[in-house]
C-alpha cells in the first residue's frame, strides 16, 4: 500500500476563476476546464496557472536535467518529501526512492506528481539500473574518503545518491558508487540536514550544467 495521497495544499497565492467566465476561457488545449471555472491553488508557478496536471508534466519533460536524484529509504524519512520537492525545482530527470516503497509525502507539496519517481527494492536494483543508464552514481554523505564536493567533477549525466537522517548513507550503496563527495562543513555538528544537504548538491549540479 502506497502513502495515502496528500491533497494539493491550497496556497495564499492561488488564482481566481478565469474573468469573464466562460465565453472568454482560452482555447488551448492544455488549460483545464475545472481550473478555470473555480480557480487554482495549486503549488504551481504562473506559468502553469490554469494548466491540466499532465499538460505541465509534458512541458517539465522538455527540459529536465540529465541528473538524476536516489535516496535510500529504510527508516520511512521524513525528508524524502522535501528533497523530492527540491529535485522538481532544479528539475532533476527522475527520482529514484530505493528499499521501502511508502515514504511521507507530506514535505513534497504535492511536487511528486509532476516528478518522475521509480523505486528500487533493494541497492544491487539501483546499481543495476544505473549501469544499464550509463550513469554514474555520486554518493552524498560526508564519510571516510568524501573529496569536498566544490573540488569534485560532477558529471552532466549523473545520479546523485543520497543517504537517512540517521544511518547517512549504506556500505553498500557508498562501495558502488563511483565516488563521494562532501558538503565542507565550518561548525560542531556532524552533519547537515538530509534534505538541506540534498538541496546544496543539486544547486550546485545546475550552477555548473544548467542554462539559465
Ligand atoms: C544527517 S546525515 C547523517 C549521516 C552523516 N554522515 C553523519 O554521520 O551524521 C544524512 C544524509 O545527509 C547528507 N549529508 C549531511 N551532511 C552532509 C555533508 N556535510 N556532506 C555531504 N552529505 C551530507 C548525506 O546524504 C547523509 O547521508
Amino acid at each position: 500500500m502506497t502513502e495515502p495521497e496528500h491533497p494539493e495544499p491550497t496556497l495564499p497565492h492561488g488564482v481566481p476563476p478565469w474573468p469573464g467566465g466562460e465565453a472568454e476561457w482560452p482555447a488551448d488545449p492544455h488549460y483545464d476546464p475545472e481550473l478555470l471555472a473555480n480557480g487554482d491553488t495549486r503549488n504551481v508557478i504562473d506559468r502553469y496557472r490554469y494548466w491540466r496536471m499532465e499538460a505541465i508534466v509534458a512541458d517539465l519533460d522538455l527540459h529536465r536535467h540529465p541528473f538524476h536524484v536516489a535516496i535510500e529509504n529504510w527508516q520511512h524519512d521524513l525528508n524524502i518529501g522535501s528533497i523530492v520537492r527540491s529535485a522538481n525545482a532544479f528539475a532533476a530527470e527522475t527520482v529514484h526512492i530505493i528499499g521501502r516503497r511508502r515514504w511521507n509525502k507530506r514535505g513534497a507539496m504535492v511536487t511528486d506528481r509532476y516528478q518522475h519517481v521509480l523505486h528500487h527494492p533493494d541497492v544491487a536494483d539501483f546499481v543495476e539500473w544505473a549501469e544499464a543508464q550509463g550513469l554514474p552514481i555520486i554518493a552524498v554523505d560526508n564519510v571516510e574518503g568524501s573529496i569536498p564536493v566544490d573540488d569534485a567533477e560532477l558529471p552532466e549525466r549523473c545520479v546523485l545518491l543520497f543517504g537517512q537522517e540517521g544511518p547517512g548513507l549504506s556500505d553498500e550503496a557508498i562501495a558502488a558508487s563511483d565516488r563521494v563527495v562532501e558538503i565542507t562543513q565550518y561548525g560542531s555538528t556532524r552533519s547537515i540536514n538530509a534534505s538541506a544537504a540534498a538541496a546544496i548538491v543539486m544547486h550546485e549540479w545546475v550552477r555548473r550544467h544548467a542554462r539559465r
